[in-house]
């Protein structure tokens, strides 16, 4: 009975909203987005989006990586002038190589849970090599575009700086991360390409030192428990220039160092404005995807929303489980 009385009241309520058509059809208002003078541009560090938008299609795929704690897959493509260097094994990359990565967002197939799908482009990053150009950063110039194809906030060359604090922990690999699945080229998976030596981890690669918990700035001090007297923090390029995207991606590597030192770990900028933490809970174990036991670790570092007049730095938190070791 229930749907006799339902079917004429949709009728109705249809009729209302196709004569007031209009009114409903009428989108919610998106919230104005504001930007700073180097946000919401179509090009960054001479890089402009546009010129590189079919990379997917007319570049070559280069390896697929997935950042297990938040669920972003990313697709990294090759020109054909980098993709060429990559796979000879030289890092003598020439003039006009270039890289694209896509970070993609990921949730459960509604049609068969356990399989994530993509759900949505993040971002986009370029790699662009010119010796001349972008001398500060040996040789690469770097440009990040939101989903839409255009820039964030802030100063593209500090940004620049900040990308190339953390792709010079691979000097070896001319200043690139990826390596080549090589999938369809007829070729067998090179396993060692893929996974580095122990000697060559990204681990091993930062440098921490404990300082007192008292030099921190007062705004990490405060997200912090009360107890803790000594932190370790990360040393050299990244400290010293860094932007949010930093904070977010070396939280894995933070947390490494946690689980090693056992003690709170943190990278803080040097101006003390932007930092990443991690600490041990009170609650200690906490169980992995592979049914292993691990360690409970918050996350506390500093966001900025996007699109807001005047954006205020915020302190978030995270939870998430990272294996003993
Ligand atoms: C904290 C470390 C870190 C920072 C900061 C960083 N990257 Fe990367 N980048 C990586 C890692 C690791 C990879 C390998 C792929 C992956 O894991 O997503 C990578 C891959 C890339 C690639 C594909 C080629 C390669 O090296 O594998 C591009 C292009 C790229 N990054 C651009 C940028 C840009 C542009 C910025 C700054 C806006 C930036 N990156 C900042 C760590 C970083």
């Amino acid at each position: 009975m229930r749907s006799a009385i339902k079917k004429p009241f949709i009728a109705a309520a249809l009729t209302l909203a196709l004569l007031c058509g209009y009114a409903v059809a009428e989108q919610p208002k998106q919230p104005e987005m504001h930007h700073d003078q180097f946000g919401g541009l179509d090009s960054m560090n001479g890089m402009k989006f546009k010129d590189y938008s079919d990379f997917a299609t007319k570049w070559n795929f280069v390896t697929v990586r997935y950042r297990k704690d938040t669920g972003e897959m990313r697709l990294t493509y090759a020109n054909d002038a980098a993709m060429k260097t990559l796979i000879s094994g030289s890092i003598d990359y020439p003039k006009g190589a270039m890289f694209a990565k896509i970070g993609l967002m990921t949730q459960d197939d509604p049609g068969f849970v356990s399989s994530l799908v993509p759900s949505g482009a993040q971002r986009y990053q370029l790699m662009l090599l010119d010796k001349e150009k972008f001398k500060d950063t040996d040789g690469w110039g770097y440009a990040l575009f939101d989903e839409t194809g255009k820039t964030f906030d802030g100063d593209p060359k500090e940004k620049a700086e900040a990308c190339h604090a953390c792709h010079k922990m691979v000097p070896e690999r001319g200043y690139v991360f990826s390596q080549p699945v090589k999938l369809n080229m007829g070729l067998p998976f090179n396993i060692k390409m893929q996974i580095a030596t122990p000697e060559k981890t990204i681990a091993s690669r930062v440098v921490f030192e404990t300082v007192k918990a008292e030099t921190l700035p007062e705004k990490l001090k405060k997200a912090m428990p009360p107890e803790f007297t000594e932190i370790r923090l990360l040393r050299g390029d990244m400290e010293k220039s860094l932007f949010y995207g930093t904070i977010d991606e070396i939280r894995p590597t933070l947390a490494v160092e946690l689980v090693r030192s056992n003690l709170p770990t943190a990278l803080v900028g040097k101006d003390g404005k932007l930092f990443s933490a991690v600490i041990k809970t009170k609650q200690p174990e906490c169980e992995l995807p592979d049914g292993k036991k691990g360690i409970q670790v918050r996350g506390i570092f500093t966001d900025v929303p996007r699109g807001e007049k005047n954006p205020k730095i915020f302190v978030r938190d995270i939870m998430f489980c990272e294996p003993k070791s």
